[in-house]
């Protein structure tokens, strides 16, 4: 089982970006957290993060036939790009959404998202430990 982990813009600026919302743990923490819990769980991982919506995309499709399924939070590009959501139905993976905010509880144009329309489940408001639950959901729908 091997997984691909996307995160897009600015949660590289995790413990610095308003970390009222986003915790103080920095992003380097949210990786060492989801190679612990991949361990744990008995998959492979590759994390990627980029600030740039057409990194995101190129990997969502070199990941076809690579990877068994994309967990993706894909930050704010959740709430405008038509071209993630396009590339994740193109691939077809199992794909699972994380947000480490609760985005239906924050402002009314965080409520839309795009990606999310082309995954099985979405996981928000749980911080970290989103990227577990994901990871566990998307091994128990692949196996
Ligand atoms: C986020 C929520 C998005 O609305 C925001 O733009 C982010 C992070 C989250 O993890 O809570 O950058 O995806």
């Amino acid at each position: 089982m091997k997984l691909l982990i996307l995160n897009g813009p600015n949660l590289n600026m995790l413990g610095i970006r308003e970390p009222e919302i986003y915790g103080k743990q920095s992003y380097r923490d949210l990786e060492d957290y989801i190679r612990t819990e991949a361990k744990g769980l008995g998959c492979e991982v590759e994390i990627r993060q980029s600030n740039h919506e057409g990194d995101l995309v190129d990997w969502i499709q070199q990941a076809y036939g690579k990877f068994d399924g994309i967990v993706i939070n894909p930050a704010a590009y959740t709430h405008t790009s038509v071209a993630i959501l396009d590339a994740l139905k193109a691939v077809r993976l199992p794909a699972v959404e994380v947000h480490l905010s609760d985005i239906d509880t924050r402002e009314p144009f965080r409520r839309i998202s795009y990606a999310g329309l082309a995954c099985r489940k979405t996981f928000q408001g749980h911080g970290f430990a989103g990227y577990r639950m994901a990871m566990e959901f998307l091994i128990s729908a692949v196996r």
